[in-house]
């Protein structure tokens, strides 16, 4: 007979051991210190996010209350936001985003749209579609985008210039017609078919921004009428531009021509959910982004002078801005980024992941949303000191050496970095470029510019900016 002893023994051992087990893959890890929802059901933090008047500006709250990691409640969803660049060096590789976070966004993209894939599909496609995005298309769109610049220098050359003239409009044209004829082809070469584009986008917008800043839409209200016409004609724009490139050949493997010879991976629906995001994603941010930065140039006179210079000793007077020019205007690339810096054209982003994790300690159990706070680190006293000042020696060779490579993220983070970041480059460095060396730039007087913050950062109101002919001076 086995003595009792053995059998307490081993019945406390079996014991120890289901313990020590269960203790090793129970994960672990600090609470997140953050805000209680009003209720769990429904609006969890809603009524804060719209009392702070945008996510950008309650997630710079919450950091600011909490610290570099905080949680909260979007709807019902318990939601962490992060805001160091120590986090997000841990995060760079993570490739799905959680898509309840973005659903506002599903009426205009569609839920076919790569914003809202995940897993193998989202990355075959962007495996599919970076290449329209890379160095070597890029080299044949810097004619396009030369010529978009030249032509918007005569266009505003012709203008009465007494009462200014208005920025967004036109940087909004340049913007369209930069992704649109690069990636889409001559359809957007009218300024009249930008502007509708434009018009109905900017109503579409308003309404999803308000969707994401919890003010949900009536059924059958005025707003959702304006918002269903709108976007049925930006629908409408897309399928002849899909229309109108099936019946030509071409040679240039363009966005839009990936997206029609794969088939296997875009059938009609996917096409025309991929066509919007990319066209949407091409001009929003891109055409604030220009309108921001003439606006900081035309405030401040000796960076906007530093620029000319830079620019008129890499490219001349009048010669075209091609690869080598972009590369050497290293000055001008510092300006754009310091407009990016602090107006933080995309404020955040967001990363999901199906195991549990611990960021620095903290637990995030899987299935949880984890927003990338990109405008909060950007404008962090602490990495930017005085960080509404428009400095852009914050990007020179020095002080880039000196920073967290992760304190600058405005395309997001390396596993899914923007399609459409080099194509910024490109684009706003051969507009800027031409717009500089053209015109002197400064603001009309008397105006009140507060940046809003949504999907995009936009001005609150037109900026309207008074210009001189350079040539004029020599
Ligand atoms: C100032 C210019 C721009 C900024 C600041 C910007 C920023 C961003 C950011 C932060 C993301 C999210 C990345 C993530 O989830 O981590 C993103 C996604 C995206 N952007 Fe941009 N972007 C800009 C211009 C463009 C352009 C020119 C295009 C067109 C080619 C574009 C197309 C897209 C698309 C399609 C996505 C979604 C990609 C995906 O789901 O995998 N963006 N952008």
């Amino acid at each position: 007979m086995i003595p009792v002893v053995l059998l307490v023994t081993a019945f406390v051992s079996v014991i120890l051991v289901t313990l020590f087990i269960i203790y090793q893959t129970t994960p672990k890890g600090k609470a997140i210190p953050g805000l209680k929802p009003v209720d769990f059901n429904g609006t969890g933090n809603l009524d804060k996010i719209e009392a702070s008047g945008s996510l950008h500006q309650f997630l710079k709250q919450l950091h600011q209350q909490y610290g570099p990691i905080a949680s909260f409640w979007f709807g019902n969803k318990y939601t962490v936001s992060v805001a160091s660049p120590d986090m997000l060096n841990d995060l760079k590789g993570v490739f799905d985003r959680p898509p309840e976070l973005f659903i506002s966004l599903l009426p205009i993209l569609g839920s076919e749209s790569i914003q809202f894939k995940n897993g193998e599909e989202g990355r075959k496609r962007r495996k599919a579609t970076d290449s329209a995005f890379g160095h070597s298309m890029l080299r044949h769109f810097c004619e396009n985008f030369n010529e978009i610049a030249e032509e918007t220098v005569q266009t505003l050359a012709a203008l009465p210039q007494e009462e200014g003239i208005p920025l967004c409009e036109h940087t909004m044209v340049m913007a369209i017609k930069g992704i649109a004829q690069t990636s889409f082809g001559p359809y957007f070469k009218s300024d009249e078919a930008c502007r509708k584009l434009r018009y109905n986008y900017d109503v579409c917008f308003r309404e999803m921004e308000k969707r994401l800043d919890g003010m949900p839409l009536k059924v059958g209200s005025d707003r959702q009428k304006k918002f269903d016409e709108a976007l049925q004609t930006i629908k409408e724009m897309v399928k002849d531009i899909i229309k109108e490139k099936q019946q030509t050949i071409s040679q240039q493997k363009a966005f839009i021509d990936i997206l029609i010879n794969r088939s296997d991976i875009y059938p009609e629906s996917t096409l025309l959910a991929d066509a919007i995001s990319y066209m949407v994603g091409g001009f929003h941010n891109s055409g604030y982004l220009l309108a921001w930065t003439l606006y900081f140039l035309a405030k401040d006179e000796q960076v906007q002078e530093k620029l000319y210079q830079e620019v008129i000793s890499v490219a001349g007077r009048s010669s075209a801005i091609g690869p080598k020019e972009i590369a050497e205007l290293r000055y001008l690339k510092q300006v754009l980024n310091e407009a990016m810096r602090i107006t933080v054209p995309a404020a955040f982003a967001a990363k999901v992941q199906d195991v549990d994790i611990q960021l620095d300690g903290y637990l995030i159990p899987k299935g949880t949303p984890v927003i990338t706070a990109y405008g909060a680190i950007h404008q962090n006293e602490n990495l930017w000191p005085l960080p509404d000042k428009f400095d852009p020696e914050r990007f020179n060779v020095e002080n880039v050496k000196g920073r967290h490579q992760f304190a600058f993220q405005p395309f997001g983070l390396p596993a899914r970095r923007c399609p459409g970041f080099r194509f910024t480059y490109y684009e706003l460095t051969v507009y800027l470029a031409i717009l500089i060396r053209s015109f002197k730039w400064s603001l009309v007087e008397g105006q009140v510019i507060k940046r809003k913050y949504g999907l995009a950062t936009f001005p609150n109101t037109e900026i309207w900016a008074q210009i001189k002919r350079r040539d004029l001076f020599h």
